[in-house]
């Protein structure tokens, strides 16, 4: 498999940042493994909303979406059509991705 890289773009104004991610890695171990903020409160399980992301492009590549995903993407801040949970897509086939990270809302414990 060619290496893939996931480009991060910020509403909150900070530089872009590409980084490459091994297969089975999802957006968001690759975001967490790079020290990218993005919420996670479930730990990666589909249980919440927190890790949603926008995919800008190569969603074509991604794990359809599950019907346990959108139900939590309908609770995400600002949902649209591109809208993603970042730990369910789980990189694989060969298109590189841009995934932009929503501002992060940090609320305590
Ligand atoms: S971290 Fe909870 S759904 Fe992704």
């Amino acid at each position: 498999m060619k290496a893939i890289n996931i480009t991060f773009t910020f509403q909150d104004g900070q530089p872009d940042q590409t980084h490459v991610a091994a297969e089975g890695e999802s957006v968001l171990d690759v975001a967490l493994n790079n020290d990218i903020q993005l919420q996670h409160n479930c730990g990666g399980v589909c249980g919440c909303s927190t890790c949603h992301v926008y995919i800008e492009q190569g969603e074509a590549d991604l794990p359809e979406i599950s019907d346990a995903e959108e139900d939590f993407i309908d609770r995400a801040e600002n949902p649209r059509i591109n809208s993603r949970l970042a730990c369910q897509c789980v990189v694989q086939g060969s298109t590189d991705l841009v995934v932009r990270i929503p501002p992060q809302h940090f609320l305590g414990h």
